[in-house]
């Protein structure tokens, strides 16, 4: 069964040692995702975002507020929660396929088990004849693939990602989306899922967490009225409901980029 999230009174707030300056990034965050719901984010750059997912994955203490995983306290990083980041995050020193089977070992799944769900993920996300090449050797768009299959692989109840697409080219970045659609339907697991694009969000989510400007706050959330299963690229273009829901969000969030003090925050 996958696991819910339920995200209470949130606050998180940097400090910086060396100029002893203080940042709220996120300001009373309160939202739940459902057992095996898809979520996706949107927000201005600079909202909190990024913080919020990291303080779900227990990568950072939140200032205040708590957060609950299939209804205990997050303390600290855990199997259960697998994470996807915004920037690349593969091991370089293993081959494609070791990076895909890494959280099983740590789980010490057996050899034969890892290899079978190996095989499964490669296949899924398209690098067949690439199982023994290294990072390095991938362009960026592969690096991202076999970073969303190595966390998938794990078999988390509950995936955190990060603009796992947002460095690839147009194409890949749609095959990818209803890849992760498609998993997401056959995985056991919750999906948070954070991106710039609002296509992406309506695209994916059962629902949309809308965040206001820096500092971060709930500002709507948007349920999507079609299931997962019935969203193709790309009639979905031709669906009208669609295209308004896109154009509400779009226009919620350029509400909160317009209002912005440009000195406290990126407007890309
Ligand atoms: N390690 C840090 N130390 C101090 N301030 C930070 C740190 N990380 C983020 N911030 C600040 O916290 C706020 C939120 O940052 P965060 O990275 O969570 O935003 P984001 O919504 O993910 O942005 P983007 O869309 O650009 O990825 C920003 O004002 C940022 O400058
Ligand atoms: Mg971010």
């Amino acid at each position: 069964m996958p696991y819910k999230i339920s995200v209470r009174g949130l606050v998180h707030q940097y400090y910086n040692r060396h100029t002893k300056e203080t940042v709220l990034a996120l300001k009373d965050i309160s939202f739940d995702v459902n057992a095996g719901e898809f979520v996706t984010i949107v927000g201005p750059s600079g909202c909190g975002k990024s913080t919020l997912l990291s303080l779900i994955a227990g990568l950072r203490k939140p200032s205040a507020g708590e957060i609950l995983v299939d209804g205990v306290a997050v303390s600290g990083p855990g199997v259960d929660r697998g994470m996807v980041f915004q920037e690349f995050a593969i091991l370089p020193w293993r081959t494609v396929q070791q990076n895909i089977g890494h959280g099983l070992e740590i789980q010490k799944v057996s050899k034969e088990k890892r290899d079978s769900v190996i095989a499964r993920y490669v296949e899924m996300v398209g690098l067949q004849g690439f199982e023994n090449k290294y990072p390095y050797e991938l362009s960026g768009g592969m690096k991202q693939r076999v970073a969303v299959a190595r966390t998938l692989a794990a078999n988390p109840k509950v995936v955190l990602m990060d603009e796992p697409l947002a460095a690839l080219d147009a194409q890949t970045r749609v095959t990818l989306r209803e890849e992760i659609l498609r998993i997401s339907l056959e995985a056991a697991c919750t999906i948070l899922f954070v991106t710039h694009s609002v296509d992406e969000a309506v695209f994916l989510g059962d629902r949309v967490v809308i965040l206001s400007r820096h500092p971060g706050e709930v500002k709507e959330i948007v349920t999507i009225p079609s299931s997962r299963e019935e969203r193709r690229y790309p009639s979905i273009h031709e669906n009208q409901r669609f295209e308004e829901i896109k154009h509400h969000v779009f226009q919620s969030i350029r509400q909160e980029v317009e209002m912005a003090d440009e000195t406290t925050m990126r407007v890309e």
